[in-house]
């Protein structure tokens, strides 16, 4: 793909995919991550003197106007962030996007509204699609995370105009070609979360690249059961034993060493306050819930992670929003900060749940890279081609 550097950007008017998808609370933004992730490429455009649009969804509308779903509330953050006033148009096609772009100089920045307000955005319609290249010279895809998505404003206007990935696309890009791509091994990955079922193809896919595989969260509950453990009152999604036993042989067959928890955390309940008991596999109670990997696993994965020069990370160990079912979490993610702040290991993570853990335990600055994308980066993950990806190698 080409990159900025590569563009002829004075006065030309560049239109630029971000994701502005952030969470909000009461019309403020909670979290301003993504705004932020945005700034090298608004800064790039603008010190080359483009005029920069800013196309974005927010929320899934479903191709209605949706007052509450307007991207109007994040002009002035952006402003503030950006240093430079950030002006709105109602509309991110037709007569108001028009009018507004007519009065951009080289440098200004402006912000379209919710490009999924028109239906033709999800349904990557070619019309809607040619709208949309009629207000660039040049297009910039900077908004990875939501490259999994073959719509009008990340795929279909890419082959419409002359297009660039931006610097967070690119950093993306380059972080996990250096995770999973081309890595330096071993290369470990921690996959964990509460179901087998919305990671199957994610886990099938790992065993075959990676050199270790830890399993957590509920999902491992699921192939503890699978191998005969008793998991007592632990939630599991026992018809996928099957599936589980499958995923076990193929990691044997490619080499791939599977890191189930040794030891759990149980609780009766899983609420903040409640009694919690390390235990022994073989010693889980009929009342038991694990709800956490225990000391032994924890010990057991930092001392492979201090062998292995890559990590690749998706999804907590326990329930970590609820203490002390953080311990495994926090403890692996402390280890691995310390150690890719050393230089020792590449650490990658990504997933909405995972930059969550990471924030709590504090180390989000000291890994290698976060990703700033949840369903593109476990995509990504899975072996997939993400179209908006693909759209901007042609
Ligand atoms: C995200 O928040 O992961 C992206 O912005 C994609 O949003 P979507 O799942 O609504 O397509």
């Amino acid at each position: 793909f080409r990159t900025l550097d590569q563009a002829d950007l004075k006065d030309k008017r560049a239109l630029v995919r971000v994701d502005f998808n952030v969470p909000m609370q009461d019309g403020a933004i909670s979290d301003d991550t993504r705004l932020r992730a945005a700034l090298p490429t608004i800064a790039k455009l603008r010190d080359g003197g483009a005029k920069v649009i800013l196309l974005a969804h927010f929320d899934r509308p479903k191709g209605k106007r949706v007052p509450e779903m307007s991207l109007k509330p994040v002009a002035a953050p952006l402003a503030a962030l950006v240093g430079a006033p950030v002006a709105f148009a109602n509309d991110c096609i037709g007569h108001d996007a028009a009018a507004a772009i007519a009065q951009l100089k080289g440098g200004d920045v402006l912000l379209l509204e919710n490009v999924r307000f028109h239906a033709g955005e999800e349904k990557n319609d070619p019309e809607f699609a040619k709208a949309l290249a009629a207000e660039g010279d040049l297009y910039v895809n900077d908004a990875f995370s939501a490259a999994h998505r073959a719509h009008a404003s990340t795929e279909g206007v890419a082959h419409l105009l002359p297009s660039y990935a931006g610097e967070q696309m690119r950093r993306e890009l380059e972080a996990l070609d250096r995770a999973l791509g081309n890595p330096e091994r071993p290369v470990l990955g921690i996959v964990g979360g509460s179901k087998v079922s919305t990671k199957l193809d994610l886990l099938s896919h790992l065993v075959t690249k990676l050199d270790r595989l830890a399993i957590g969260g509920g999902m491992a509950n699921t192939f503890l059961f699978a191998q005969g453990c008793d998991i007592g009152a632990s939630f599991a999604e026992k018809d996928l034993a099957d599936t589980a036993r499958g995923i076990i042989e193929t990691a044997k067959a490619k080499g791939c060493e599977l890191l189930l928890p040794i030891d759990v955390v149980v609780a009766e309940k899983m609420e903040p306050g409640v009694a919690a008991h390390v235990r022994e596999l073989g010693q889980v109670g009929e009342k038991d819930r694990i709800l956490d990997a225990g000391p032994k696993s924890a010990a057991r994965l930092i001392e492979v992670m201090d062998a292995c020069k890559t990590l690749v990370w998706n999804g907590p160990l326990g329930v970590f929003e609820i203490p002390p079912f953080d311990a495994a979490t926090v403890a692996a993610a402390k280890h691995a900060a310390k150690l890719a702040r050393a230089g020792k290991l590449v650490a990658v993570a990504g997933g909405g749940d995972t930059v969550s853990a990471l924030n709590a335990a504090g180390v989000v600055e000291d890994f290698t890279f976060v990703s700033t994308a949840g369903g593109a980066f476990l995509e990504w993950m899975e072996g997939k081609t993400l179209p908006g990806v693909q759209a901007l190698m042609i």
